[in-house]
């Protein structure tokens, strides 16, 4: 069925893993779709791919998007290409182990500010085009790592759980203005920033009581979901996406 916000959408990171499944998604139910991400090549491999699969308005566009001075150019070239912008996915991530004491803070800094501060940018970069259109919303990819914690990347779950703040303070700015503001928080999802063998894979998947990790469509479902008008009273709400991970003390192993 197609959606009936049809405006279009940004989706940085979206030449891997989460943030192309959410793109793909959003294209198949007839969202104009700009993909912003930092790898050039991924980048055109995947608006060609979008454009021949949907018939949907789509480009690509190569940016860093912490690079302020960069982030113009990339909305006159998403501008230009797509019929109207009304929705954000800010999936573009990365982690940098290093726990206290071992930390690196030219890659703690890095960390807070693909992850979290360009999320603010963004929504402020995108804002007249967001509120120009009835339906707009904007969703961050955060992480379980914001709800729980982990000793191995600090700066990483600082980042996620300051996503899901973020999340609320401009949820209650954007609402009289007509745009919502949700993230999800992925669990174990299988892309290549997880970065896992088998064996560990196995383990993460025994941690859910769905007794396996996730694909990148089971987070781009959702995410495309509270885009649309079926989400139109849901805003300001972090909507974790674990395979119920979180939901448990630990998996029982009752017969
Ligand atoms: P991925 O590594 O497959 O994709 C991340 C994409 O972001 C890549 O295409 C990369 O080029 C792009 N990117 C990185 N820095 C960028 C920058 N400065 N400017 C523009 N693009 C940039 O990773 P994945 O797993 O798809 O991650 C997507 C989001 O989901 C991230 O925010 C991540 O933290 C989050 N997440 C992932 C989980 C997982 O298990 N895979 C779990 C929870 C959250």
């Amino acid at each position: 069925m197609r959606d009936p916000v049809t405006t279009g959408v940004v989706v940085t990171g979206g030449a891997s893993g989460i943030g192309r499944a959410c793109a793909d998604h959003l294209a198949a139910a007839g969202r104009p779709v700009a993909v912003w991400d930092v790898n050039g090549p991924a980048v055109e491999e995947t608006a060609a791919a979008l454009a021949a699969a949907s018939g949907v308005p789509t480009v690509g566009v190569t940016v860093d998007v912490t690079d302020a001075a960069a982030l113009g150019a990339a909305l006159a070239r998403t501008r230009e290409a797509l019929p109207s912008i009304g929705g954000l996915v800010h999936a573009a991530g990365i982690v940098a182990p290093a726990p206290v004491g071992r930390i690196d803070w030219a890659a703690w800094q890095r960390v807070l500010d693909v992850n979290l501060t360009a999320h603010a940018r963004l929504t402020e970069l995108l804002l007249d085009d967001l509120v120009a259109h009835p339906g707009s919303a904007v969703v961050g990819i955060a992480s379980i790592e914001g709800v729980v914690g982990h000793g191995a990347i600090p700066s990483y779950c600082s980042s996620k759980a300051g996503l899901i703040g973020l999340t609320r303070s401009l949820a209650d700015h954007l609402g009289p203005k007509g745009v919502r503001v949700n993230c999800v928080c992925p669990g174990y999802i299988d892309t290549p920033m997880l970065n896992a063998d088998e064996a560990t894979k196995q383990r993460y998947a025994a941690r859910s009581v769905l007794r396996r990790i996730g694909e990148p469509d089971d987070v781009a479902g959702v995410v495309r979901f509270l885009l649309s008008a079926d989400a139109a009273f849901l805003t300001g709400q972090a909507v974790v996406v674990d395979g119920g991970v979180t939901a448990v003390d630990e998996p029982s192993d009752l017969p």
